[in-house]
């Protein structure tokens, strides 16, 4: 038997402070909202089939309903004013995932990549395909504006600002900081070992119409095996891609590293090697967790054994009792 635990993380970036409580708050809640629901499935309230994964969808449709966090409702926008969103789901027991790229008009992503796990053949769908998708299996349509925040439109503006004067200057060599926000997460095992992972994004401010980045790729964007445990990836999806982030955290944890250090290794790599920054939250099969990053700030909960876990800040990690 594994002290079940429910890991969230609100993305790793230079969270500004105005967003700190809101951020904490949101990933707070989101732990409990995937605990609540494990626990429930630990106790046989949902019927055979609940599992992890209920759990790690329910986290993050809490934090993509959120409009704190770019993910859902709160994404930010593409270069030509859209919403454009990336996520996955991976069930740690089967290694089964699904995913979806560039999806448009739904409130939450994590669930139709859920979807594409359970009801088709494949891993991935992309743009059109994957609103088809989601339409056919129920999945209300909803007016893109109910996802942009007056934050997003404003990080854009700001965005085309500076790059319609300084960036063009440095020929393109100096990048804007207003392309923050950032992806969430979750990674989950249960009482019985069974881990699982879910991330979803609105991608990067000013990013090209049709560009994906690592959060619905397997082993980038998150990583789940019941061998060793699940990984959630955060930060810049081009660095993520090349160094397969989750998959390098979980090849490390694999060796007997702690999870924590395998997060750092994995960190580290992709900082020498790529100099991409970001953050990952991780449980292994037998239920440590680690939650580490590279970037100014990340915001992170979880909840185990009576104790709800929290932080934003390097090295902070407080506790309280739930
Ligand atoms: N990590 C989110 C993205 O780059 O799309």
């Amino acid at each position: 038997m594994v002290e079940p635990v429910v890991v969230v993380h609100g993305g790793a970036w230079a969270v500004p402070e105005e967003l700190w409580d809101e951020s904490l708050q949101g990933v707070k809640a989101a732990a409990r909202r995937g605990y609540g629901a494990s626990i429930h499935c630990y106790c046989g309230v949902l019927t055979a089939g609940g599992s992890s994964v209920d759990a790690a969808e329910a986290s993050v449709v809490c934090l993509e309903d959120n409009p704190v966090f770019d993910a859902g409702t709160g994404s930010v926008l593409t270069f030509d004013e859209q919403v454009e969103m990336d996520a996955i789901i991976i069930d740690g027991t089967t290694m089964e995932a699904g995913a979806v790229g560039a999806i448009r008009n739904v409130l939450n992503p994590v669930k139709v990549a859920r979807l594409v796990m359970e009801k088709t053949d494949h891993i991935m769908l992309v743009g059109d395909g994957a609103n088809k998708f989601a339409a056919a299996h129920g999945v209300q349509e909803v007016d893109p504006e109910v996802l942009i925040t007056s934050l997003a439109r404003q990080t854009l503006a700001k965005y085309k600002k500076y790059t319609s004067t300084v960036y063009h200057l440095f020929n393109k060599t100096e990048k804007p900081e207003t392309s923050g926000h950032e992806t969430v997460g979750c990674v989950v095992v249960d009482r019985e070992g069974h881990t699982s992972c879910a991330t979803s994004t609105g991608g990067i401010t000013a990013k090209m119409p049709g560009r994906v980045g690592d959060t619905p790729i397997v082993g980038a964007g998150g990583f789940a095996d019941d061998q060793v445990g699940a990984v959630s990836t955060t930060g810049h999806g081009e660095a993520i891609m090349k160094a397969c982030l989750a998959r390098h955290i979980t090849s490390v944890m694999g060796t007997g590293e702690s999870v924590k250090s395998s997060i750092q290794n994995g960190l580290a790599h992709m900082e020498s090697r790529i100099k991409g920054f970001g953050g990952a939250i991780a449980v292994s099969c037998k239920g440590e967790v680690g939650t580490h990053f590279s970037t100014p700030r990340m915001t992170w909960a979880y909840i185990q054994a009576g104790k709800l876990h929290y932080g934003i800040h390097p090295n902070q990690h407080v506790t309280e009792d739930l």
